[in-house]
């Protein structure tokens, strides 16, 4: 067993966290949608095909943003194919994922199904194969209120009411050399600057987001971010970053750290935004849109045998379905940690994605849907974390990695809310040994644990199956003691464990 201690003091405050935080994703890719949100003829399905059984795990999983449609499928999307009468709807192929694109659902359907969702819609315009006029024309459709051609075909369409949407993504991962148009920094950042321009023109309350890095081991990380931000840096509120991580090679330290590279990548990413701040002399302050982080076995993808023959690209076909483990779940609870230490700038983000594809919701056609152990650690920090994240100051040992060199065993963060209660997400990433934590809360106050759970298993590689869809959930850890303001709780090797405080 090893040791550690935790100091949480309420004056510690990093910033206040926004609801956005807890966004999603969901792309036409593979059977996020069809098959997944989507399925006329389940015995789930509503009148208009969406499952109810999906939406309720959604809801429960307490995403608070769906971003949309694309990913790679917007570069080549063309908005138009998805709206009026599906008869008339065209199916077309899908460059991005090799798949045959119905256009079942769209604009209206998708809005409508995260008014039902209770999420905020938040959509991505196509800078790949298109550019200024179509995300004028996409966004005159959804935000003006009628009277214009495009509001009045929304209406048209069945939408009375404008869609309202506010925050907009400028492209996706314009700097990948798979991106449909892919461009140079420059080509983008000027490109992304006369879009945003465009929409600010139509619509000066939205906020916009331009693409950073697709990842940090781009050979453009940095210097992309700092070209974009000096082209767009007054027309946008928001830079992008996403991230995916995964156990390479049999090395779990590293992959039980992937936090500590989250960590460095936002701060990296913030000092080039403050750069370029401070090279324009500009007031403003941009943030990061976190909008596609997760755990992804990405390597199963590149490894598998597309389809080449466009006669035959299938639709809604089972595409980068990972199944999570436990030890999976643990990391992923670490990037939240992550995210929230970093409230202060990271103002939006978004898992990527949330059904089927690398998603902790996963369904059968006809048949279940049942969480991922990846479902546990998100549902529950969203649930729990409001307010503002805390800074906690943390005693533990380290342990060797080969990816990051020594890191610290024990990585948490803290929320504290209006009402005076707080929550605290810990991981314990030592391979084989429990923690004795001690958590010093004097400086709360009077409080209680009303809530403490841990996510960890003896089996660190157990899943969530079609056969076995209960196999790993959270439990309530028992050995949590609060005393005089001293809080004791024993972590498991391999764990990720939530602490809920109230008020006494
Ligand atoms: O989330 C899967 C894919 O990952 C997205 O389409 C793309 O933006 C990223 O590379």
């Amino acid at each position: 067993m090893t040791e550690a201690r935790i100091v949480l003091d309420p004056r510690f405050q990093v910033g206040p966290i926004d609801r956005r935080m807890f966004g999603s994703f969901v792309e036409h890719l593979g059977r996020c949608v069809y098959d997944g949100i989507y399925e006329p003829g389940h015995p789930e399905a509503d009148a208009r095909g969406f499952r109810r059984d999906v939406l309720a795990l959604v809801k429960e999983l307490g995403v608070t943003t769906a971003r949309y449609p694309g990913g790679n499928f917007v570069s080549g999307y063309k908005w138009e194919d998805g709206v009026g009468p599906r008869e008339d709807r065209p199916r077309r192929l899908d460059l991005a994922w090799h798949s045959l694109e119905t256009n079942e659902v769209g604009l209206h359907e998708f809005a409508d199904w995260a008014d039902k969702a209770e999420v905020e819609l938040m959509l991505a315009v196509n800078l790949g194969t298109r550019g200024v006029a179509e995300a004028l024309d996409l966004l005159e459709y959804c935000n003006v209120r009628q009277g214009s051609a495009l509001s009045e075909q929304r209406r048209t369409n069945g939408a009375d009411e404008p869609f309202a949407v506010r925050m907009w993504c400028l492209g996706n991962e314009m700097d990948g050399p798979w991106q449909l148009g892919h461009r140079s920094a420059s080509d983008y950042g000027k490109l992304a600057s006369r879009t945003a321009k465009a929409m600010r023109q139509l619509d000066p309350s939205v906020q916009l987001v331009a693409c950073g890095s697709s990842n940090s081991g781009m050979p453009t990380f940095g210097a992309w971010e700092r070209e974009v931000l000096a082209h767009t840096y007054d027309d946008v509120d928001f830079i992008s970053c996403h991230a995916y991580y995964r156990e390479t090679d049999g090395d779990r330290a590293s992959f039980l750290a992937s936090a500590v590279d989250m960590d460095s990548f936002i701060e990296t990413v913030v000092a080039t935004a403050d750069h370029v701040k401070s090279v324009l002399r500009s007031d403003k302050t941009i943030d990061i849109s976190f909008d596609e982080w997760n755990i992804w076995y990405a390597e199963r993808w590149e490894n598998e045998e597309r389809i080449t023959d466009i006669e035959t690209w299938p639709v809604a076909p089972r595409l980068l379905e990972d199944v999570y483990s436990v030890t999976d779940a643990v990391v992923f609870g670490g990037l939240l940690i992550s995210l929230l230490k970093h409230a202060d700038r990271v103002k939006a983000a978004s898992l990527a994605q949330l059904v089927n594809v690398i998603a902790p919701i996963m369904t059968e056609p006809g048949g279940a849907a049942w969480r991922q152990t990846t479902f546990f650690p998100f549902a529950i920090t969203a649930r729990l974390a409001h307010g503002t994240a805390l800074h906690l100051e943390i005693e533990s040992g380290t342990m060797a990695t080969p990816l990051y060199g020594d890191v610290p065993l024990i990585d948490a963060v803290a929320t504290l809310s209006e009402d005076g209660s707080a929550a605290l997400f810990v991981v314990n990433r030592h391979l084989t040994d429990a923690s004795d934590l001690t958590l010093d809360l004097g400086a709360l106050g009077d409080v209680i644990v009303s809530e403490c759970l841990t996510l960890a298993d003896q089996d660190q590689d157990a899943r969530n199956t079609r056969e076995d869809p209960q196999r790993v959930t959270i439990h309530a850890n028992e050995s949590a003691s609060l005393k005089n303001g001293v809080l004791r709780v024993e972590l498991p090797a391999v764990s990720w464990t939530a602490i809920s405080l109230t008020a006494a």
